[in-house]
């Protein structure tokens, strides 16, 4: 059985379900999924014939904890023998549209910047949660609704909005399980 590690770094719980949707994804394919929280502890990524990172986008930047975790294992990455992809979270790719802008500007210019190469990436959609539940301050509420006021939204309720594409989500796992 092929070993993936899944390490996320999650602000408001968006990347941590999508890394949940990919790991479904890839055990309904046979493989072993390690899923891992950078909040709970740093693995190692010895010893898997795939690795896959995720990280959420706030103002322009990675998770602080990706971000190290990514420099520290940069030579690891570069002379892997194992199958390495990067996937983010973020508000501009809810629009297909703009998922190629969001990964030229939260995947592609950072990892060259770090000078990281990677076999696979995509840039997912967000959950939008308004709930009283939700790990969204008010004022970051206030300003997401101004943001889909903008693109046209005429009511918005205090509720949790799922902006992913799901079949964008599964067609990453596939292609990351057919590559292995
Ligand atoms: C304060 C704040 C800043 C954000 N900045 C950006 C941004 O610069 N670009 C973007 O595309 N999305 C941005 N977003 C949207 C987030 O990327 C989106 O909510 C994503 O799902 C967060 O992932 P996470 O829930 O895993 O932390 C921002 C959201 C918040 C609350």
């Amino acid at each position: 059985m092929k070993k993936v590690l899944i390490v996320f770094g999650s602000r408001y719980g968006t990347t941590e379900n999508t890394s949940k949707m990919i790991s479904d994804a890839l055990s309904s394919k046979n493989l072993e999924v390690n899923l891992v929280n950078i909040k709970d502890m740093e693995p190692s990524v010895e010893g898997y014939d795939g690795v896959l990172i995720g990280t959420g986008i706030k103002i322009s930047m990675w998770t602080k904890r990706i971000k190290k975790f990514v420099k520290k294992h940069k030579r690891i990455f570069n002379n892997r023998n194992f199958k390495f992809g990067f996937f983010i979270s973020c508000g501009t790719a809810c629009k297909k549209e703009d998922v190629n802008e969001a990964i030229e500007k939260y995947i592609k210019s950072k990892m060259s910047k770090i000078g990281v190469t990677y076999d696979l990436c995509d840039a997912f959609g967000a959950i939008y949660d308004f709930s009283e539940t939700s790990l969204l301050s008010n004022m970051a509420k206030k300003m997401m609704k101004e943001g889909l006021i903008d693109d046209g939204w005429e009511k918005i309720e205090d509720i949790s909005y799922d902006l992913r594409d799901v079949n964008q989500i599964q067609k990453f796992s596939e292609n990351f399980a057919s590559i292995l």
